[in-house]
């Protein structure tokens, strides 16, 4: 008997015993099995912590039915402590590819319920798997946090394993747009891998984020502190800024993460999507003529600047609990995706510091490496003083937004509202650091400096020298205020494009980014920048 007969005899026997019937019953068995995770009692328990199970989240991310998983059947290949007799499918990560308002996005979504949703090498290959796919084809990857870390069981392994997504995560930055939400626990060094992502989203009361927990920190440092005060949502979204949303609970999350995917592009060689907008182009809003008051020490809110100019209702603002005295945020105009970085001042009155800087520096980043172009408004009196922000290092923070503003080769408009003084003004923006339109106010103050500090230096010794040195500061102040601190000798210079009637913003910011639609400027050969970190 030759070889290919016993080869055919073989095929004949195995057909009489698996029909095709029981072929797709096999299949039906095992897809059914990888569909309950950790089983039916270990859902229930994450329901009972308020929490949705990791395949209940990606129904609500992702338009109905467009899932597709990969590596349902994946197992892990440990046999320590036993772990060959427990083996459960998809190792407890789901990972697939699915669509958001029919456009593509990669997915991954730890399963609490199966191992803790811990790490294993099995479960980071499934992981690099779709990133590695996602990068290769431009469409962006959201990935869904709910672990106890590495699985321990597999040591060193493990460590490896997130150490593989760490250099992901890094090589596809600033390539496809990465999003992050924590729905459960998230501590030790797998906290980096939402950190290098550009925006993490947390769930408030069911979501913590820490290095090391409320132990370890009581054992070192000897502060008690709770789960929620040290890496709750509020925490991380208003005190650290690891996070950029704190949301009411995880449905909130995920349809968050839908509306913020609206403004992103799938990589960075394409331009958001552009939508019809049935907002006026040349609405005319007289309301921001009156907005700001006419004594410039007076706060206004400049959400309402923005809100009256962005299309209605498009403004979405990014870490908003976070360093309010500047506002960062995506919008539309005419239906196209801007991001605006203002100065807040109903908020320290607008002054630039650390965190401050360090919030823009990185949104204004992320609109460049993605095609986004900037509408910048500024009213900054500039720079927090106080040894507080010297020593920790308030040059080498604002450094980082002049940098990251001046690298920027996205079209850029710049709007003064008021003031604009000293450094901040260069920093904000400016024309000198390659804003390609800068527009003010009637209402701008440019400046070494506010008016009253700078009479009481160059009139120090006449101010002095007068029997109502209070009287005469006034008098200096407007005389100051008349000569120096108005957009005219910026404008005269050049400095300035065109000083423009408040109301004729909205339309004046259209025309311009149509203008600069084609825009194409490039920064010196390099490697890359050595940005002040
Ligand atoms: C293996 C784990 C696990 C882990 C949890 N489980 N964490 N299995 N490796 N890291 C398992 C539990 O044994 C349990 O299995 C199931 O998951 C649910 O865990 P519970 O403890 O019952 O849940 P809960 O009470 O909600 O507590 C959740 C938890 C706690 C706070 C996350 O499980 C915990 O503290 N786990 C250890 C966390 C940790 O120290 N991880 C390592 C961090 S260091 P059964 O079968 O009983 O249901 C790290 C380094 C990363 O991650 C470095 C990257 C460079």
């Amino acid at each position: 008997m030759t070889i290919l007969q016993i080869g055919s005899m073989k095929t004949e026997k195995t057909n009489k015993h698996l029909t095709r019937e029981k072929l797709l019953e096999t299949l039906d068995g095992k897809r059914a099995e990888t569909l309950l995770g950790g089983g039916k009692n270990r859902i229930e328990s994450q329901h009972k912590k308020g929490k949705l199970t990791a395949r209940e989240r990606l129904d609500i991310l992702l338009d109905k039915g467009s899932f597709h998983e990969l590596d349902s059947f994946v197992t892990h290949r440990s046999h320590d402590f036993d772990m060959e007799k427990s083996k459960i499918m998809t190792d407890g990560v789901v990972t697939g590819y699915g669509l958001i308002d029919g456009r593509k996005v990669f997915v991954f979504s730890q399963d609490f319920t199966v191992f803790g949703g811990s790490l294993s090498e099995a479960f980071a290959e499934k992981i690099c798997k779709i990133m590695d796919m996602a990068v290769k084809t431009g469409i962006p990857i959201i990935g869904l946090n709910d672990s106890g870390g590495a699985r321990i069981q597999e040591g060193v392994v493990s460590l490896a394993g997130y150490a593989d997504i760490f250099l992901r995560n890094t090589l596809a930055s600033g390539v496809i747009p990465q999003i992050s939400a924590i729905l459960g626990p998230c501590a030790g060094g797998a906290v980096y891998s939402p950190a290098i992502t550009d925006f993490v989203f947390m769930a408030k009361k069911t979501s913590h984020m820490f290095v090391t927990g409320p132990h370890v920190v009581k054992t070192v440092t000897h502060e008690q502190v709770s789960m929620e005060d040290l890496g709750g949502a509020d925490t991380h979204a208003s005190k650290s800024g690891v996070a950029h949303f704190a949301c009411d609970n995880e449905v909130d999350v995920l349809q968050k993460i839908r509306k913020l995917f609206s403004y992103l592009p799938d990589n960075n060689r394409e331009d958001p999507p552009r939508i019809e907008s049935d907002d006026d182009p040349a609405r005319a809003d007289v309301e921001l003529d009156t907005l700001i008051p006419i004594n410039s020490n007076k706060p206004y809110d400049m959400h309402q600047v923005i809100q009256l100019i962005m299309d209605w209702d498009s403004f979405f603002e990014v870490h908003a609990d976070y360093a309010q005295n500047i506002i960062c945020g995506f919008a539309r105009l005419d239906g196209q995706v801007i991001g605006v970085v203002a100065n807040q001042p109903a908020y320290l009155a607008g002054v630039l510091d650390i965190n401050a800087s360090v919030k823009a520096a990185r949104f204004v980043r992320f609109l460049d490496a993605f095609n986004i172009p900037i509408i910048t408004f500024v009213d900054v009196p500039g720079f927090l003083p106080g040894t507080e922000q010297e020593w920790g290092g308030i040059i080498r923070h604002g450094a980082k937004l002049l940098y990251a503003f001046a690298e920027a080769t996205v079209p850029k408009i710049t709007l003064i509202t008021r003031k604009a003084y000293g450094g901040a003004y260069d920093v904000m923006s400016s024309k000198h650091i390659r804003a390609d339109l800068n527009f003010a106010w009637p209402t701008a103050e440019i400046a070494v400096m506010g008016p009253k500090g700078a009479v009481e230096i160059i009139w120090k010794k006449d101010l002095m020298s007068v029997d109502n040195p209070e009287e005469k500061t006034e008098e200096l102040v407007d005389y100051y205020r008349e000569k120096f601190a108005n957009p005219y000798i910026a404008a005269e210079r050049g400095y300035v494009d065109d000083v423009i009637l408040p109301r004729t913003t909205r339309s004046n910011l259209i025309s311009g980014l149509a203008i600069l639609a084609t825009k194409v400027d490039h920064n010196p050969k390099k490697k890359h920048g050595n940005i002040p970190l």
